[in-house]
């Protein structure tokens, strides 16, 4: 059986990658690394936990010498790194945690994966996966290639960045063969609520205010998180060796236009007036150094690799609202404990 770490795969996105491996691939045995940080949760993992290929191992990906030995240990042909402090407003007010898991993590993954290898890298792939924010804002025109220089403006999308250049350093400089993509933004089930579209499903749930940061008027680009993960599943079999991949949903949103879009659906959903929702709305403090626009040109991974998103942006919220209102125990399960504390200092 192949051996594939997938890291980070108890948080939103990686979950969703671990499933479609673990499922669609019973020849490899998939090894799920992750810390359970506060985004980490095991709940993500409950319906493949028992599989046969599926293994769950707890551990940091900081920690150099346990990193070292588990590689020794099992041999790993593949890896798929995703573990990640992963929130912008959380790299402001630390951002060393960031720098810890996403720059000295990536690169102890690298070194424990060259030294096993030991040069003879036939048949083994290293699959970073990454971030739009890294090339930094757009303006009203333009999108985001893969040749766009390099740009961050938050601690987040700063350790990102340098994460990226270590993938890229290690293949240069070791022949390391890595993949690499840069995704927009994600949103779909298991999505821990500190972002936008979970957060605020979960506040229209409670009718508690919904906090627009400036004047919603920033610009991202959606894409329905199973789409990403079949995306990943394309890179790691057919992409090309040294080689990065622009994903996104060709579906750009202002925030304000998602918001009142996310309420239409939800009134629809509770049984609410129409209009109720909406009155929610709350003009807050802008976040610092906050990105006007984001927008990727995914025409290379489309044209190379055939991919495509599946579900229009309507489709895939609705699908993600569903999945919260039958999911309420998960919902209150991520919002007990430290959750009320990092609420309070983020928006009171
Ligand atoms: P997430 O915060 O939901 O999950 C991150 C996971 O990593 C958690 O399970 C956490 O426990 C684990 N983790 C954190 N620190 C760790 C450590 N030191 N050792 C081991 N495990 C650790 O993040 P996500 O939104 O699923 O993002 C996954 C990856 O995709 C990240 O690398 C992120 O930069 C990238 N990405 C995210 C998006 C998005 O919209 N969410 C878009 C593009 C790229
Ligand atoms: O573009 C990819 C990135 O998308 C990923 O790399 C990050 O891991 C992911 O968190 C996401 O970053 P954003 O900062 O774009 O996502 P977030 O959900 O935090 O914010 C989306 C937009 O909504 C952004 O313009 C800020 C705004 N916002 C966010 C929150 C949490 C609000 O107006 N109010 C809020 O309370």
């Amino acid at each position: 059986m192949k051996k594939i770490l997938i890291t980070g795969g108890a948080g939103f996105i990686g979950s969703h990658v671990v499933r479609l491996f673990v499922t669609k691939y019973p020849e490899y045995h998939i090894y799920n690394l992750d810390m359970l940080t506060y985004a980490g949760n095991l709940e993500n993992n409950a319906d493949i936990q028992d599989a046969p290929n599926y293994t769950f191992i707890k551990g940091d990906i900081v920690d150099a010498v346990f990193i070292d030995a588990l590689f020794i240990e099992h041999q790993f042909e593949g890896v798929i790194h995703l573990a990640a402090e992963s929130h912008v407003d959380r790299s402001i007010t630390d951002p060393m945690a960031f720098v810890k898991t996403n720059v000295l993590g990536t690169v102890n993954l690298l070194n424990a994966f060259k030294t096993i290898w030991n040069n003879n890298f036939e048949g083994k792939r290293f699959y970073h996966i990454s971030t739009d924010e890294v090339y930094g804002s757009l303006g009203a025109e333009g999108l985001f290639t893969e040749t766009t220089a390099y740009d961050p403006n938050s601690p987040y999308s700063a350790s990102k960045a340098s994460s990226d250049h270590f993938v890229r350093a290690y293949g240069e400089t070791y022949q390391l063969p890595y993949v690499l993509t840069n995704c927009s933004n994600n949103y779909g089930p298991n999505h821990f609520p500190e972002k936008l579209v979970p957060l605020f499903i979960n506040n229209i749930i409670n009718n508690q205010p919904l906090p627009v940061y400036g004047d919603g008027n920033y610009t991202r680009d959606w894409l329905f998180v199973i789409d990403h993960a079949l995306a990943i599943d394309l890179v790691f079999h057919n992409g090309k060796n040294h080689q990065t991949y622009n994903i996104g949903g060709f579906n750009e949103w202002k925030n304000i236009d998602l918001v009142r879009l996310l309420c239409t659906i939800m009134d629809g959903k509770l049984g609410r007036t129409p209009g109720t929702s909406e009155q929610l709305i709350t003009y807050v403090k802008d976040r610092p150094g906050h990105d006007l626009r984001y927008a990727i040109d995914a025409s290379k991974i489309n044209k190379e690799l055939g991919w495509t998103p599946s579900v229009t942006f309507e489709q895939g919220l609705e699908k993600t609202v569903d999945w919260y209102l039958n999911n309420t125990q998960w919902l209150h399960h991520v919002t007990s404990g430290e959750y009320a504390s990092y609420y309070k200092n983020q928006y009171e």
